[in-house]
């Protein structure tokens, strides 16, 4: 296809009049709009949206491009984080360029070698033992549980107290920083859906998201306050490597400031996330039985009653394959988006310098080329022959490229040992109010609570 010499008028899409009402069906139905809009015009479109012209991508070969052959040429953009700014400031998730970039990302990647994790299951083994032992609690006089809420509160727990030496509260008692972060993230995702009125004016909502952000700074800055005057013990955390780190040209170590971002990042993107995929997995699970059983039956024959260790790990290959089935249907990140530095091509279109370049793993997971009857909940198609094969940019849950998760190994250790404990020992049955729907917020979560009722096994 011959290629248009700098603009991004000859790649299909709605006109430009039409800026307005996409913003608005955009605003209103992200995921059906976009969906309706690539079965339109092909797996490059031109979108304007609140004024910004975005060129979105559905084709694995083009995700692959922009993550990882041609990365340095497609950078995270500021403007974008600009919206979050207020939660994760300049922490890892949010700094843009190489080099920056990449030092704080080798300063921190060994946190999360696979030796240190093997390390941290043992505190991810025991929070789940106190969360199912408050669920007997329920079992015994039939109270359903709410599961986002749930997981939502183990996930970060175990964040806290894994990465920061932290504990966030009893199990069950709900601490102030996560009682602050709930009410923060119910004000930003209701101004992220129509992101107008800068969270700087002072209606009521933003008043609250400013509150609440005031409360988990407090936590924050007391915990460095801590380290820095001695009173908290060196565990070898995360928090510990970072204050002493310095930087390689200066020798200038982070100051608070620098310290609350990247805490407060990993804190929130060390939970929402694999709390998110924790709840549709056993949302999946309620409405397959069949999936349901066989999964039991492996847990049952690869670890029985006992307490899973790293090393059952692989040998839970169909659990590996439901979580990232899950992870294919519902990806908790369900949007990305990349700036061009310099002019590139993608799928036979000149992208000139400048372009925002998006992408919803939710769309390229349903991409009929690459994935056969998308909506089915297939956890086979993970198999571990069939995995091997499986297309570097059609299955992005984590991102790919240099780029990718920090936390992905982590997280799916979690995910697998907390859902092996709680299929050791419970069955479950919806409570859930049906129909439900998914509200792409800043992960996907669900329009209703994820209820379920329990029985002991
Ligand atoms: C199921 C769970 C998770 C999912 C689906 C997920 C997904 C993602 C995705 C898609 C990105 C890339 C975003 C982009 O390129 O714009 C990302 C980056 C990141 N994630 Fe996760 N994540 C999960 C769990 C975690 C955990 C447990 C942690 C930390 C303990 C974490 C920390 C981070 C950080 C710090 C980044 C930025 C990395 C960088 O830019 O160098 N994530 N995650």
């Amino acid at each position: 296809m011959a290629l248009a010499p700098t603009s991004t008028s000859t790649i299909p899409g709605p006109g430009r009049s039409g800026s307005l009402s996409t913003t608005l069906a955009f605003q209103r139905d992200p995921l059906g709009f976009l969906s309706k809009m690539l079965e339109q015009y092909g797996n490059v479109v031109r979108l304007p949206v609140l004024g910004m012209p975005m060129v979105v991508i559905n084709h694995p070969d083009d995700v692959k491009k922009v993550l990882q052959d041609n990365h340095v040429d497609f950078d995270k953009d500021a403007a974008i984080f600009e919206l979050v700014q207020p939660l994760l400031g300049d922490g890892l998730i949010s700094v843009v360029g190489g080099a920056s970039w990449m030092s704080r990302r080798r300063l921190i990647q060994p946190s999360f070698h696979r030796k240190r994790i093997e390390d941290m299951t043992q505190v991810m083994l025991s929070h789940s033992e106190d969360m199912l032992r408050r669920w007997s609690g329920f079992a015994a006089d039939g109270t359903d549980i709410d599961v986002g809420r749930e997981m939502s509160q183990i996930t970060l727990r175990i964040v806290a107290r894994t990465l920061f030496a932290v504990d966030i509260g009893a199990e069950g008692a709900t601490h102030p920083y996560a009682q602050a972060l709930e009410v923060m993230m119910k004000e930003l995702s209701a101004f992220l859906q129509f992101p107008i009125i800068p969270l700087r004016a002072p209606t009521p909502g933003h008043r609250r998201f400013w509150k609440n952000i005031r409360i988990m700074d407090g936590f924050v800055y007391d915990m460095i306050g801590r380290y820095r005057a001695g009173t908290a013990e060196n565990q070898g955390d995360l928090l510990y490597m970072l204050m002493n780190a310095q930087d390689a040209d200066t020798g200038e170590k982070m100051d608070d400031r620098q310290l609350r971002d990247e805490i407060t990042s990993f804190l929130f993107a060390g939970h929402e996330t694999s709390a998110n995929a924790l709840t549709w997995t056993i949302q999946m699970l309620t409405e397959h039985p069949d999936v349901e059983s066989r999964l039991r039956e492996e847990i049952d024959r690869v670890v029985g009653d006992r307490e899973p260790t790293m090393a059952d790990l692989p040998k839970l290959s169909y659990l590996t394959a439901v979580i990232n089935e899950n992870l294919r249907v519902n990806p908790p990140i369900w949007q990305i988006m990349r700036h061009a530095r310099v002019d590139g091509e993608l799928g036979g279109y000149r992208i000139p310098a400048g372009s925002n370049v998006f992408w919803s793993p939710y769309l390229v997971h349903r991409n009929p080329d690459f994935w056969p009857d998308p909506e089915k909940f297939d956890p086979d198609r993970f198999a571990p022959d069939l995995a091997r094969g499986i297309h570097k940019g059609a299955f992005i849950p984590f991102s790919a490229g240099p780029r990718i998760c920090i936390g992905n190994t982590f997280a799916m250790t979690e995910i697998q040992l907390i859902l092996t404990r709680i299929l050791q020992r419970f069955r479950f049955e919806s409570r859930t109010e049906q129909p439900l729907r998914k509200v792409p917020n800043i992960s996907l979560w669900p329009d209703k609570p994820i209820r379920i009722a329990l029985q002991p096994r």
